[in-house]
């Protein structure tokens, strides 16, 4: 059954192919462009801005050459991200001895001929061995959501996009095989430029897809700039937005920033693509998902939106609340539930949690100032409004908030009973009704038990234990 192809053949080979395959992808992105002349790129732009070193190996590049030739100056300052892996800058280089496997930032900061203050970054990379193949079913899992035993209010979701904002786009629905593939990629540690990070490194399963830690320690070894949250029912998106501040639409999309961020994966999309060619394992996994074995970014967004849609959370003790067929965007007191389950679910609608964690799917609508603080450091949205994701298994995805700043439920339970700042933006739904001033709730400590009680029935475990969407890789 495991068959793990042996790891010095697995990297020559994707060595080779990368030193092929990279300065012809990179002449070809040139070419694309403009049909500029190499040596006249504007501004980084078409540069491969990934430099991959062998451990060990000495490194000596002149930074202000490799991010752009335009911006070649006197005053480019440049600046080298923490864990530096041996390596300094000198004037206008950086050179060392490049220590252990990782990769470093390079911050080249310069002004371009306006006088205007540009940063470009690239990273110098000694990657580690790739991982080996994954092991897969003989017959695909189930995730085409057709075929799923799905609550009709999330089929029909699928159908019309109504009651819950599916996001689904007709050119892209879940199947099995693009699912499949997209679980490979999700937990492949290849997409990092290092091999050390895959999707499921900050997002995993057992803790409902987020990091039980505040903030993810990236390619680089620094931390990223928010809390990773969880993935539940990341799909259902009314106005098709992610991040704690929205700023991104579609998942096809979203799935390609991770891999090149210069903290989180350090990758290049060339240098990715080349790296799945050079499998034996991905050209079929392609074929089977798209219908041919090519392999493009564009491809790999698809199939890993296709996984994070197909990961609905609907087998929650909380579901059995949902009555099928009415209006579910309250649950209901159920003869199935505990006294104190009952009482919380109560005091989650008489305390307004359920207007902003909307329906069955619990995700949000539109990003909230939940007075945090009086002024945010970090804006989010605007005015330190942010977008959680789905409570959908919220026991499990401690620490709480954009920057992870609550350790349990109890915490974030304290916040909104008596916590809430006075931030100018706060929502109305957190102040004191006809009044300015934040709502204090005062709660019992029997109400907080029962609210963390109710907050529990969330907990999909057949989701955090579905073998569909484990690493295949282990
Ligand atoms: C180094 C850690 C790290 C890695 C690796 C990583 N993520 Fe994330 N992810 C985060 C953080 C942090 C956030 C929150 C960012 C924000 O809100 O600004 C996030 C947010 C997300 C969201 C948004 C969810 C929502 O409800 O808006 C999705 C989807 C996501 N990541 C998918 C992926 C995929 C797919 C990959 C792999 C290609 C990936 N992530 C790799 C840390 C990581
Ligand atoms: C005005 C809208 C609003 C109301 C009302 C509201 N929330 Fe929230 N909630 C949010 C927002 C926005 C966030 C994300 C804040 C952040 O990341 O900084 C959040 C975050 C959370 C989180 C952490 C989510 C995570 O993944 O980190 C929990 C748990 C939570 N809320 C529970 C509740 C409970 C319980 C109530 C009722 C007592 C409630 N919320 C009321 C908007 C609201």
């Amino acid at each position: 059954m495991y068959s793990r192809r042996p790891k010095q053949v697995a990297a020559g080979r994707t060595e080779v192919q990368r030193m092929i395959l990279l300065p012809l992808l990179v002449l070809l992105a040139g070419c694309g462009a403009g049909e500029a002349p190499r040596g006249s790129l504007p501004a980084g732009q078409d540069r491969p801005l990934l430099l991959l070193v062998t451990p060990g190996s000495v490194v000596d590049v002149d930074a202000v050459a490799h991010v752009s030739v335009k911006a070649a100056g006197a005053d480019s300052t440049i600046t080298l991200s923490p864990g530096s892996h041996g390596l300094a800058v000198a004037g206008r280089r950086v050179t060392g001895t490049f220590a252990g496997v990782g990769a470093v930032r390079v911050s080249v900061a310069s002004r371009d001929s306006d006088g205007v203050l540009k940063t470009i970054q690239f990273n110098i990379v000694a990657p580690a061995p790739e991982p080996g193949r994954p092991v897969l079913p003989d017959r695909p899992f189930t995730y085409d959501d057709l075929q799923l035993d799905l609550p009709p209010s999330y089929r029909e979701s699928r159908q019309s996009g109504a009651p819950y904002w599916d996001t689904t786009p007709e050119t892209n629905p879940v199947s099995d095989a693009g699912a499949t593939l997209g679980r490979v990629l999700f937990y492949d540690k290849r997409l990092s430029s290092t091999n050390t990070h895959s999707c499921g490194t900050c997002h995993q399963q057992k803790h409902g897809f987020a990091e039980p830690r505040s903030f993810s320690v990236g390619a680089t070894g620094e931390p990223t700039r928010r809390n990773a949250m969880g993935l539940a029912n990341v799909r259902y998106s009314l106005r098709d937005r992610f991040f704690a501040d929205a700023r991104v639409r579609t998942l096809e999309s979203l799935a390609l920033i991770p891999i090149q961020d210069h903290v989180e994966m350090a990758n290049t999309l060339p240098n990715m693509v080349a790296k799945l060619q050079a499998t034996d394992f991905y050209p079929p996994l392609f074929q089977a998902a798209f219908g041919s074995a090519q392999i493009s970014a564009d491809r790999v967004g698809m199939a890993l939106a296709q996984f994070l849609r197909s990961l609905i959370s609907y087998r929650a003790k909380a579901d059995t609340a949902y009555p099928e067929g009415g209006d579910s965007r309250f649950p209901e007191a159920t003869p199935g539930f505990t006294a104190q389950e009952n009482e919380g679910l109560k005091l989650l609608i008489d305390g307004n949690c359920l207007h902003c964690h909307v329906d069955r799917v619990l995700t949000m609508v539109d990003p909230a100032n939940t007075g945090l603080d009086v002024e945010s450091v970090d804006p989010g949205q605007g005015d330190g409004t942010f977008r959680a994701a789905s409570l959908r298994n919220i026991r499990h995805t401690a620490p709480y908030m954009h920057d992870g700043r609550f350790q349990s439920l109890r915490e974030v339970i304290d916040h909104y009973d008596t916590g809430i700042k006075p931030a100018q933006s706060l929502s109305p739904l957190l102040r004191v009704r006809n009044g300015d001033a934040p709502r204090r709730l005062n709660l019992t400590e029997r109400q907080k038990r029962a609210l963390e009680a109710a907050l529990d029935t969330f907990t999909d475990s057949a989701m955090l234990e579905d073998p569909k969407f484990s690493d295949p890789f282990h």
